[in-house]
């Protein structure tokens, strides 16, 4: 806690997505990431390697965008800085060491924005539409965090379909530049079960709000709470989808 509070004090971030919580959620999930980074190793070598795989398969290579690019973890950031012209990250937040990372680049920018599940907002309609490979790294679970939290804050209850809108929504985004000639790559959770140390699932979580996905090209579990850290007897694994091609997907 006490990491995650102070990673949240130095990481820059405009003040209005700072007091919506967006720095506040960045520090917990660096800290966890830290804390956890044994466990997710595996996921996040799947992650980048879907990630890789897709920027090959991208035969134009003017630019690449990462929405929902975070702490780079899951971005192979060496590969696509190689393989493309530009490469521009998109986050809410980029925290200190992606920003020390995106330096060591020429080609690499890192724009600040709030992804409203709709891709709207300032220059990112066009960075995206222009894009030769747009990728959501782990991003669709996360998008109704920050707004249903904000609701619990003031002690109302969210709307009951927030979630799925904003979830349908970026991925209506996502088929609307699928529509052009960009390559679409999504990586994202889906289910969250809860294991006991016997294996056996004690709990289970929609992370996309009933939001039906097609069958992906890959799929993985990614431990993302081992036993120890929520409690000792449970650990938390998430399901993870990837489409390196969602064009493909949707067919
Ligand atoms: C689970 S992380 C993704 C992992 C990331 N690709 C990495 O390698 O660290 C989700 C990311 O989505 C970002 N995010 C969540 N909601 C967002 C929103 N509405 N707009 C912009 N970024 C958002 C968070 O700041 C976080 O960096």
């Amino acid at each position: 806690m006490l990491v995650a509070w102070a990673l949240s004090l130095v990481n820059p971030a405009p003040l209005r997505l700072r007091r919506r919580g967006y720095v506040r959620q960045s520090g917990l999930l660096h800290a966890r990431s830290r804390r956890c980074r044994a466990a997710w190793a595996p996921h996040l070598t799947r992650a980048r390697g879907a990630i890789v795989a897709a920027a090959e398969a991208t035969a134009k290579r003017g630019s690449v965008v990462v929405l929902g690019s975070g702490l780079l973890d899951d971005v192979p950031l060496d590969a696509l800085a190689n393989l493309f012209d530009r490469v521009i990250l998109v986050d809410a937040v980029h925290p200190w060491p992606a920003r020390l990372a995106a330096r060591r680049y020429g080609n690499v920018a890192c724009v600040t924005a709030e992804i409203s599940a709709g891709l709207t907002g300032g220059d990112l309609p066009d960075i995206c539409t222009d894009a030769d490979l747009i990728v959501s790294a782990n991003l669709l679970s996360q998008l109704p965090i920050v707004p249903i939290d904000a609701y619990e804050a003031k002690g109302r209850e969210a709307p009951l379909r927030l979630g799925t809108q904003i979830v349908e929504t970026h991925l209506a985004a996502l088929d609307r530049l699928a529509a052009g000639t960009g390559r679409i790559c999504l990586i994202t959770d889906t289910v969250q079960r809860e294991e006991d140390r016997a294996g056996r699932v004690t709990d289970r979580l929609d992370l996309i709000f009933g939001v039906a996905l097609p069958p992906p090209a890959e799929a993985w579990d990614w431990e993302i709470a081992p036993f120890g850290e929520i409690d000792r007897r449970r650990r938390l694994i998430h399901r993870v989808h990837a489409y390196p091609d969602w064009r493909a997907a949707r067919r």
